[in-house]
């Protein structure tokens, strides 16, 4: 196998030792790297599977990550879709949040109360995020792309008092029109106090009584607002994800132990430096964006390049361009963008000078060998380092990376090599025993970590049951992974029906619940089967209701559905009509089975996986189905 021994020369060894001899005191050396109002008294408190960390401690996000930082310095390069830039200094945003904060406050939000903001990458994404912090309101974000009926769920979960929105974003030169999906979504929520909208793309909206612009808000309200000092166990953000079950599970961070988590993986994995141009594509609606472009980069007072569209518009060289324009020296992205830019040629990254780069980042989704050897060689120019992180929304921040920061490592395509200190990562069979090197298992977690979920927002026992249930006082990850005979991990994808659409976590039950709402249908299965760019698509296998006969127009009306209860980046690649799903005794869909035929492949190990059904009872089943699909 290929191994590329590069990194930036860094080789500090204390890190790893320290945390390899005490867990806890590691921690908090890192804390105390932020600047808290008040020390903790207990740093880690630990009554399984619920840890609270840096106890009694007092701390704010928004003076950590404004406040103490060079107030003259850039904070933000912001690049619209259609070339609009703006540079936003650290005091230009304290300003900002500040006033936010105060005009917050003039609404009636208080400490605890949920804010739910629905903005497109703008830096009054950040502004908002940051407002809510520093009066301790709890925000919770949601993608700019998620459906009026996505919107409406988390709302009513997380019962937000507010909205922060805008009239509109910009996406491949369209205007999406946000402020009438935020209209559709809390049509009928009467706790719904306010609207705050931004005016991005100032075409007319329609203003209802609730609502209020974000200037006139910004400009009424003073510009000095001391930040509340919050326990560090207060609730930072709730991020809601997919999970097994039907509807998204809202993903409850805290503030002191997360900050710390996201800060010191931010200095680790990037190596930054006060002359760095950090990069990172994800949008705030992600747990990337929350952690590695809303908090990491301003935690550690770094410069960042912000960008409102889609990758690849208005021209394939889009993020070339930027690199070359802003002298970019760190860029993290995804998989799925990687094989984009991959197949649209090398002479587009080859015709721009990217020469300012020295440490490129991944995230998300596996990423295949040979698009990293790509990354590494047409965009890196064999000089930058790979960081390959893997980490889930629930764990807050990098649990697994190659760290230039701290030291020099030989690489492996594909592989993130090593825990990150001060986390215990094992792979475990079935039965719960540490599986020998080179065999496939789960990846769990056997110590708690400060950037971990705390709970699961109003339902600790679903907390207990999807992530501390299936081994004891360890937390289950959800993912396949090997670790080689060098203490490499390799993430083999996920082990539940959670699937990953370039990138994004969409969960089966959730998406099949939405398809058999349609009067059509009576029952619905799902699967993802392997694409060449996005790392996975969705099929779906729908058995319509007696004399029901299929059609074009049923078909869209279905994918409709979909896209209205969720949102576009749910919509199936495919759709197949069948008789019946294939189903165990005990009445689970045989999904793997589904994916083996949506995918044209052999049955393969397919017996194994499925429990409860009989080799020939899957044979059958296989068969029966591939030819209703195939003929
Ligand atoms: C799931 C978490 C990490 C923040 C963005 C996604 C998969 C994530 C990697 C990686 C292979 C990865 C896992 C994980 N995943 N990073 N580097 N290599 N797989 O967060 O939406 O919570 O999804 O993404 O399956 O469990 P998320």
């Amino acid at each position: 196998m290929d191994s590329y021994l590069i990194g930036l020369g860094n080789n500090d060894t204390k890190t790893r030792h320290d945390a390899s001899v005490d867990f806890v005191k590691f921690w908090e050396s890192q804390a105390k790297k932020l600047d808290w109002f008040e020390p903790w008294q207990i740093p880690l408190e630990w009554n399984p599977p619920f840890a609270k960390w840096f106890v009694g401690g007092k701390i704010n996000a928004s003076y950590a990550a404004l406040d103490v930082q060079k107030q003259d310095k850039i904070a933000i390069f912001w690049e619209g879709e259609n070339e609009e830039r703006r540079s936003v200094t650290y005091a230009q945003l304290l300003d900002s949040v500040q006033r936010l904060a105060n005009g917050l406050k003039s609404l009636g939000i208080e400490k605890g109360d949920r804010v739910t903001i629905y903005l497109p990458m703008t830096p009054e994404l950040v502004v908002s995020i940051l407002a809510c912090a520093r009066i301790g309101a709890i925000h919770t974000v949601i993608f700019s792309g998620f459906s009026a009926q996505s919107i409406r769920d988390r709302i009513v979960d997380s019962q937000s008092k507010l909205v922060i929105t805008a009239d509109g974003g910009y996406r491949r030169g369209k205007i999406v029109k946000l402020k009438d999906v935020v209209d559709t979504a809390i049509s009928d929520l009467d706790f719904i106090s306010n609207v705050i909208v931004y005016q991005r793309t100032n075409h007319t909206i329609t203003m209802n009584s609730k609502d209020i612009l974000w200037d006139d808000l910004l400009e009424k309200n003073s510009n000095t607002c001391p930040p509340e000092k919050l326990e560090s166990t207060h609730p930072l953000y709730i991020l809601y994800t997919s999970g097994t079950t039907g509807k998204p599970k809202g993903v409850l961070h805290d503030t002191g132990g997360y900050l710390t988590h996201v800060s010191a993986t931010f200095r680790w994995a990037f190596d930054i430096k006060d002359s760095d141009v950090y990069f990172c594509t994800a949008d705030i609606g992600w747990v990337t964006g929350h952690s590695y472009v809303a908090y990491g980069p301003l935690l550690c007072g770094a410069t960042q390049v912000i960008y409102e569209g889609a990758p690849d518009y208005p021209s394939h060289a889009r993020m070339w361009d930027l690199i070359q324009r802003y002298k970019i020296t760190i860029f993290y992205t995804t998989p799925t963008a990687l094989r984009m830019f991959m197949k649209f040629g090398d002479d587009i990254p080859n015709s721009f000078d990217l020469s300012s780069l020295r440490l490129l980042g991944s995230v998300g989704e596996p990423i295949n060998p040979e698009v990293w050897k790509w990354y590494y060689h047409i965009i890196g120019k064999t000089k930058c380092p790979i960081i390959d992180t893997w980490w889930q929304t629930e764990t807050g921040a990098m649990m697994i990376s190659p760290l230039p920061g701290l030291e020099t490592i030989p690489l492996k395509p594909g592989s993130g090599a090593h825990a990150i200190p001060g986390v215990d990562l094992a792979i475990l069979d079935e039965s719960g025993n540490t599986v020998p090197p080179e065999i496939k298992g789960y990846l769990v977690i056997r110590k708690p970590w400060p950037g971990m979920l705390t709970t699961l927002w109003g339902d600790d026992e679903k907390y207990k049951t999807v992530y501390w249930s299936k081994y004891k006082d360890t937390y289950y990850t959800g993912d396949y992974a090997i670790c080689d005979k060098d203490g490499y991990f390799w993430i083999l994808g996920r082990a539940d029906d959670v699937l990953k659409i370039a990138g994004h976590r969409i969960g089966t039950a959730e998406l099949e619940s939405s398809l058999v709402s349609h009067s059509s249908i009576s029952e619905a299965a799902v699967c993802g089967i392997p694409d060449q760019v996005k790392g996975e698509v969705i099929i779906a296998f729908l058995v319509p209701k007696e004399g029901v006969s299929v059609s074009d127009s049923l078909k869209n009306q279905i994918i409709d559905i979909v896209r209205k209860d969720i949102g576009a980046i749910a919509t199936p690649q495919s759709l197949y009509f069948v008789s019946k799903l294939p189903k165990t005794r005990s009445g689970k869909i045989m999904r793997r089975l589904l994916k083996a035929i949506a995918s044209n492949e052999k049955i393969g190990d397919v017996s194994t996986l499925e429990d409860g059904a009989a080799v020939s009872e899957i044979q059958t089943a296989f068969d029966e189905l591939k030819k209703q699909i195939r003929g």
